[in-house]
């Protein structure tokens, strides 16, 4: 198998190097022979085992995130989203991103030059992160990033100091009690301190232009929506009286659309434009946009993990109980799978054996390791499943948010390659030739 870890850690443009996080083919695969992405699992397969080192890898649909794209311009029309980076900084999702006209939400200096390396323009870019390094802001400035978040004095002074023409947007805390990673304890500005932070902001000669929240990652409650934009209201009337015209709202991330989600982000649509066309009218001139992470990504990627190691073990207190069979994969907790433990939304992890399996296989109960030294990289807790082998492959789909970008080198074990594909229709339709470089 080609590699290709070595053309892909750079991505360079003109005086910035940016580190792309995770080894990804320069390369697109086009699908244009009737194809489909099962085939193309089929094949990496098969050549990782044909030269008998099976590795990992993600194979990640653009399309996905096209009609994640189509869906959304359809439900909230007004809405324009900034995709979170932090969710997953693969170049081939923010590239596509990038054709189909996003902006993007930056959390850091690396993030906004990824951006920026990729073709994002720095009016497409919200530096959207209330605690920011002075040295990030700086570079912020430097770039003509001027659009940024904050929820306290101190970083009023801050930015003042690094960054005086900024175009600001105050983050407040709202109701995230429905969402099952809550945000609000950690950033936004009480409803309550809004209008002393914006005095002080106009002692400061500083331009505010908007306001922002985040329900929460995982929003279960439409409702959340309908009082934080009320909640956004209250501060466009708080700085309209304090002499400010706000004309930018920023109604976060929180989106998803797979598990229990499905299906809610027409509900929470519906919600969301009546909220708005209620509060923030087409004709008052405010832009709405968003910061949707996971809605666009989550199902795009499926990760395949190759079975390293097994174990059986009895329990020698309890003959009668069923033995256990112990698997060890090449992927874990401390790698791209850290979601069991860090990310409530989507902890439910549903791997299947890549190789067909007869229904009257017996299934055994199991438990799925990482491959690391600790025994907190515990992947699956017993769960039943046939017999596997050192070699099979299990796949896991939906694994596109929060997975690559939270890998850690614990153990230094190797990340999963990443290999994009997109129909070819879609490859000309969006002319994405222009925004890959590359025609094959
Ligand atoms: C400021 C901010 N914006 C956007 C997001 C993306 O959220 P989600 O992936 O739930 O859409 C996050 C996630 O943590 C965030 O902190």
């Amino acid at each position: 198998m080609e590699d290709h870890r070595c053309q892909a850690p750079l991505i360079t443009n003109e005086s910035t190097t940016v580190h792309v996080l995770y080894p990804e083919s320069n390369k697109v695969e086009i699908l244009d022979d009737g194809r489909s992405i099962r085939d193309v699992i089929d094949s990496k397969i098969r050549e990782c085992s044909s030269v008998g080192d099976p590795e990992l890898f993600y194979v990640a649909n653009l399309d996905s995130i096209l009609e994640r794209y189509l869906q959304w311009v359809t439900n909230l029309p007004r809405v324009k989203p900034f995709y979170a980076v932090k969710c997953n900084n693969t170049a081939s999702a923010i590239r596509m991103l990038r054709a189909l006209g996003t902006g993007f939400d930056c959390a850091s200096k690396a993030e906004i030059q990824l951006a920026l390396s990729l073709g994002a323009t720095p009016d497409q870019i919200i530096y959207a992160h209330t605690t920011k390094p002075q040295s990030h802001i700086r570079y912020a400035c430097t770039r003509g990033v001027d659009m940024m978040t904050f929820d306290s004095e101190d970083e009023l002074l801050k930015i003042s100091l690094c960054h005086a023409e900024a175009k600001l947007v105050i983050r407040i805390a709202v109701d995230d009690s429905k969402s099952l990673v809550r945000l609000s304890s950690k950033f936004g500005a009480s409803l309550a301190s809004a209008g002393r932070l914006l005095e002080r902001a106009k002692e400061l000669g500083l331009q505010v232009i908007g306001v922002s929240f985040h329900v929460g990652s995982g929003c279960t409650g439409a409702e959340a929506f309908k009082q934080a934009i009320a909640d956004a209201r209250r501060v466009f009337d708080i700085a309209s009286s304090l002499g400010f015209q706000l004309r930018l709202l920023d109604i976060g991330g929180g989106f998803s659309e797979i598990g229990d989600f499905q299906q809610k982000f027409e509900k929470f649509s519906k919600v969301i434009n009546a909220s708005l066309d209620k509060l923030f009218p087409p004709d008052s001139g405010v832009e709405i946009i968003a910061e949707p992470g996971r809605y666009f990504v989550e199902s795009a990627f499926t990760l395949a993990v190759n079975v390293t190691a097994k174990r059986t073990v009895v329990d020698d207190e309890d003959s009668s109980s069923d033995r256990t069979i112990m698997y060890y994969i090449n992927d874990g907790v401390y790698g791209s799978l850290s979601c069991v433990i860090f990310d409530p939304a989507h902890c439910q992890l549903e791997p299947y054996l890549h190789r067909a399996v007869g229904s009257a296989e017996p299934r055994y109960q199991s438990v799925i390791w990482g491959p690391t030294c600790d025994c907190m990289d515990k992947v699956m807790e017993r769960c039943w499943m046939p017999e596997l082998h050192v070699g099979d492959f299990l796949l896991f789909d939906n694994m596109g948010a929060y997975s690559v970008s939270l890998f850690s080198n614990f153990n230094s074990f190797e990340k999963a390659h990443i290999f994009p594909v997109v129909a070819a229709k879609t490859w000309r339709a969006l002319n994405l030739a222009h925004s890959f470089g590359n025609t094959c």
